[in-house]
């Protein structure tokens, strides 16, 4: 029996410089699980805020990651990430101005990196187990930590002032430019395009323009019908 083709796809990028809506656009038009790793650092963020657990007291924060068990829920092409309760945390929540505040501290501890991996890369045999076609990944280190084999790795780029006007229109108060520093000059897996990335500025460019354009990367040979 020959195996159906599946596509593995990496999509990384600084803030607001797209990649959600352009995966999640991907996901819909090819069959592919979606998944947002920005979404699971705001999760274990928003657990460790409530739980009262600072980035730095490593000892408890190593303690509570051990007994946090992340689970997911597909819902349509998107995969929600969900804490202990069983339940994906509210969108208002995971984006709330407290867990803008801190995220960026809990991404660059590498015991929450660490603690995460696993379950990413899991996403896979999710995607495989539910009859995706692929799955499409999203976030910071994805083409070059969680899935370094993937079939195609895309870097999403745009000039800051187009990123800095999404940002504002999402009601985030905090810059780009900001963001970006801290997660591009962590030690644990800093924010870069993989080697065998495509580069991609989406400017200038409609959401349909880059969908398309990614779409035209697809090998042949997987490509979803
Ligand atoms: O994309 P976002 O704003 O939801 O990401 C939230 C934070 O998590 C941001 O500081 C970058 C970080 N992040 C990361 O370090 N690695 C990823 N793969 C995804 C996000």
């Amino acid at each position: 029996m020959t195996k159906r083709p599946f596509l593995v796809i990496a999509v990384d990028g600084g803030a607001a410089s797209g990649k959600s809506s352009t995966s999640r656009e991907l996901a819909r038009r090819f069959n592919l699980l979606h998944v947002d790793t920005g979404a699971h650092y705001r999760a274990v963020a928003l657990a460790c805020h409530r739980a009262g657990i600072d980035p730095h007291d490593l000892e408890g924060l190593r303690d509570f990651l051990r007994r946090l068990r992340l689970g997911a829920r597909v819902d349509g092409h998107e995969s929600l990430v969900c804490l202990d309760d069983g339940e994906p945390p509210r969108l208002e929540d995971l984006r709330s101005e407290a867990v803008n505040a801190i995220v960026s501290g809990f991404a660059a501890e590498p015991l929450v990196r660490q603690s995460v991996k696993a379950y990413q890369r899991g996403q896979v045999e999710l995607a495989r187990s539910r009859g995706f076609s692929g799955i499409i990944m999203d976030g910071r280190d994805i083409g070059t930590v969680i899935l370094p084999d993937a079939d195609l790795k895309i870097f999403l780029t745009a000039d800051e002032a187009t990123r800095q006007k999404r940002r504002e229109l999402e009601g985030a108060s905090e810059t780009v430019s900001d963001r970006d520093r801290k997660d591009s000059s962590r030690a644990t897996a800093p924010l870069k395009p993989a080697s065998d990335a495509v580069i991609i500025d989406n400017s200038s460019l409609s959401l349909d323009e880059v969908v398309d354009r990614v779409a035209g990367l697809f090998p042949d040979n997987l490509r979803p019908s």
